[in-house]
């Protein structure tokens, strides 16, 4: 059934356990997630981004969640709009059936210019008001995380026209966060807490701790009752990694946030775990396997079940770490 993020992190936190959300954009994103929770019986968390309105349409995301709800009608399911750019885009999302909305004011319209601390919290009130006449929950965000685009794009990370920011200010501030729900009335904040978008966020093989645990904990005791996001969490499985240079690919070396850092950000109040890369890149990989073992194939069929397994196993993997493998 369809329920609302604030019904699924609830029960995440009284049990305490967290959730993957994953980024949908096909058929077989969406059959991947939900074989491997129904295999393990998980709540689950698709999400639809600007970048996937642009691909599939609203109507084709909206459908193919819709349809996974159809068909496991005993796994709960939450239909999240992810980066939410603006007051419209959020409204949009609230008349077409998304149960939660992210409006992501910690950036201007343009989706990549920093904004002030005033901005984020007025565009993030009106939002969370409209949102709850009807039911639906709202994710905020405040702080600046890396790369919204892998390697080259732009950066939510202060770069520009003021200048280089220190690490410490693109982290998010407790006191400034504890304001912020005050003012706000969101469900859940997403909190940057060294983690970035995209594939390439650690040059080097992580030796100690990547994620800011201690600055999680802080945030979480000024705000119990506020789910706490953490973007960027896609670990860059080394495996799909060497598959994908093996056949043909050219990726960089590079790293992700290792799942046992997540585990411990779960055990320190996050309950909303964004992933994106770790499915493209399983997906990308299986994709390039399959048709050099394969060239005389010509059904994509073949292909993209390929790409559902190898997708699948990484669903399944994080249900598990996660704790919410057995909560649905
Ligand atoms: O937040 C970023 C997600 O990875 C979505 O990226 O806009 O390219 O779909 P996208
Ligand atoms: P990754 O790029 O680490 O998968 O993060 C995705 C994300 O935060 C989507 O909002
Ligand atoms: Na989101
Ligand atoms: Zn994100």
């Amino acid at each position: 059934a369809l329920v609302s993020l604030r019904q699924l992190l609830d029960h995440a936190a009284e049990h305490s356990y967290g959730l993957p959300a994953f980024n949908v954009n096909n058929l077989e994103q969406v059959k991947a997630i939900m074989e491997a929770a129904d295999e393990c019986n998980s709540p689950v968390i698709m999400q639809g981004s600007a970048g996937a309105r642009k691909y599939a349409g609203e109507p084709f995301l909206r459908h193919l969640i819709e349809a996974a709800v159809e068909m496991y009608p005993h796994i709960p399911v939450v239909m999240h709009q992810d980066h939410g750019a603006s007051e419209a885009v959020c409204i949009n999302a609230i008349r077409s059936g998304f149960s939660s909305v992210m409006m992501d004011g910690s950036l201007l319209a343009d989706g990549k210019t920093p904004s002030s601390f005033e901005y984020n919290v007025n565009i993030s009130r009106r939002v969370a008001e409209m949102s709850h006449a009807v039911g639906v929950s709202v994710e905020g965000e405040l702080g600046c995380l890396g790369s919204l685009e892998s390697g080259e794009g732009e950066k939510e990370d202060g770069h520009g026209a003021e200048g280089v920011l220190s690490h410490d200010q693109l982290l998010t501030d407790p006191e400034e966060a504890a304001e912020f729900v005050r003012q706000t009335g969101v469900d859940a904040l997403a909190i940057a807490i060294g983690t970035s978008h995209g594939a390439y966020k650690f040059t080097r093989p992580p030796t100690g701790a990547v994620l800011r645990i201690d600055r999680i904990r802080e945030i979480h005791e000024r705000l119990p009752n506020t789910h706490l996001v953490m973007h960027g969490s896609s670990s860059v499985p080394q495996e799909w990694l060497k598959i994908i240079n093996e056949f043909g690919g050219t990726m960089g070396e590079t790293y992700g946030v290792p799942v046992e850092e997540i585990v411990e950000g779960i055990k320190n109040g996050v309950r909303k775990v964004n992933i994106d890369t770790d499915l493209r890149m399983a997906s990308t990989g299986a994709t390039r396997r399959y048709l050099a073992q394969n060239t005389k194939d010509f059904d994509p069929r073949k292909f993209l079940a390929a790409t559902t397994v190898a997708m699948k196993a990484i669903c399944k993997a994080r249900y598990e770490a996660f704790g919410c493998a057995g909560q649905a």
